[in-house]
């Protein structure tokens, strides 16, 4: 079973709609220099809402090679819940992907398991591919419980969905603090991980399942690490924070294929 790499530009609160035009025309020249081909890997940006319209427009007028997604989605589907942002409003505006219990929304605005299970819910009720992000502090990585404390997150995340909706998923492993600290885990920290991410949705499904699902690593990918970790059996793709805000970086990074390719 192979699954395609997914290389994911997480923006965060970075980035104006009229920047957006100006970096999204970037990156796909520098793609197109380096002669991206979208077979080998999916391309997305994860720009702040407002970016959204203006990056729909421009990527698709223009044909460009690259799929856009938001950065988190109401876990309601609709009605008196200012701020928030539905799937269906999202499904409108062409997004494919939306990342859900990033760190920092766990962090910030206090997003518990639960919140994140129906998030993960409802994007898939309408078609859009939910990153499920999950991942330890610090304190539990030196405790040596990474691998038991992240595994109980995507169990929680993925509870009562079926096999279906499991198998369309993105899981992504952000272990917290390596996310913005430059601190990048290991290769084999990041796969030992990944790999236990696997085992666990073979275990709550099966090995057919789990053989679909995207595993990513994230956390301070940079392109002088990328090769070295989609080389990993279970690391299907990368979500890219910082390094996603410098389109020639991130071009070279959404192509690691050729530089695998050519060091293998
Ligand atoms: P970073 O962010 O690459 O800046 O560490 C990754 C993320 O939070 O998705």
């Amino acid at each position: 079973m192979s699954r395609k790499p997914l290389i994911a530009g997480n923006w965060k609160m970075n980035v104006n709609h009229i920047e957006a035009v100006g970096l999204v025309q970037k990156l796909a020249w520098a793609l197109g220099d380096f002669k991206y081909d979208p077979t080998k890997a999916e391309c997305l940006v994860i720009p702040p809402f407002v970016d959204l319209r203006g990056v729909q427009t421009l990527i698709e007028s223009d044909k460009m090679p690259l799929k856009w997604g938001a950065q988190d989605v109401s876990e309601h589907e609709n009605g008196a819940y200012t701020g928030d942002i539905s799937a269906e409003m999202l499904v409108k505006l062409g997004c494919s992907y939306v990342i859900v219990g990033h760190s920092e929304r766990r962090q910030y605005h206090h997003e518990s398991d639960f919140i994140v299970n129906e998030k993960a819910r409802n994007a898939l009720a309408h078609d859009i591919t939910p990153i499920i992000c999950v991942g330890e502090g610090l304190e539990i990585r030196r405790a040596g419980e990474h691998v038991p404390f992240t595994l109980a997150q995507v169990e929680a995340a993925l509870a009562d969905r079926s096999a279906a909706e499991v198998a369309q998923v993105v899981i992504a492993y952000e272990p917290i603090w390596a996310i913005g600290t430059g601190e990048v885990a290991t290769p084999e920290d990041a796969q030992e991980v990944c790999g236990a991410i696997r085992g666990k949705i073979a275990e709550l499904y099966d090995e057919e399942i789990a053989a679909q699902v995207r595993v990513l690593y994230g956390g301070s990918v940079k392109a002088s690490t990328i090769v070295a970790l989609m080389v990993k059996p279970d690391i299907d793709g990368v979500l890219v924070g910082g390094a996603s805000l410098n389109p020639d970086e991130f071009a070279f990074i959404t192509r690691f294929y050729e530089v695998s390719q050519k060091t293998n």
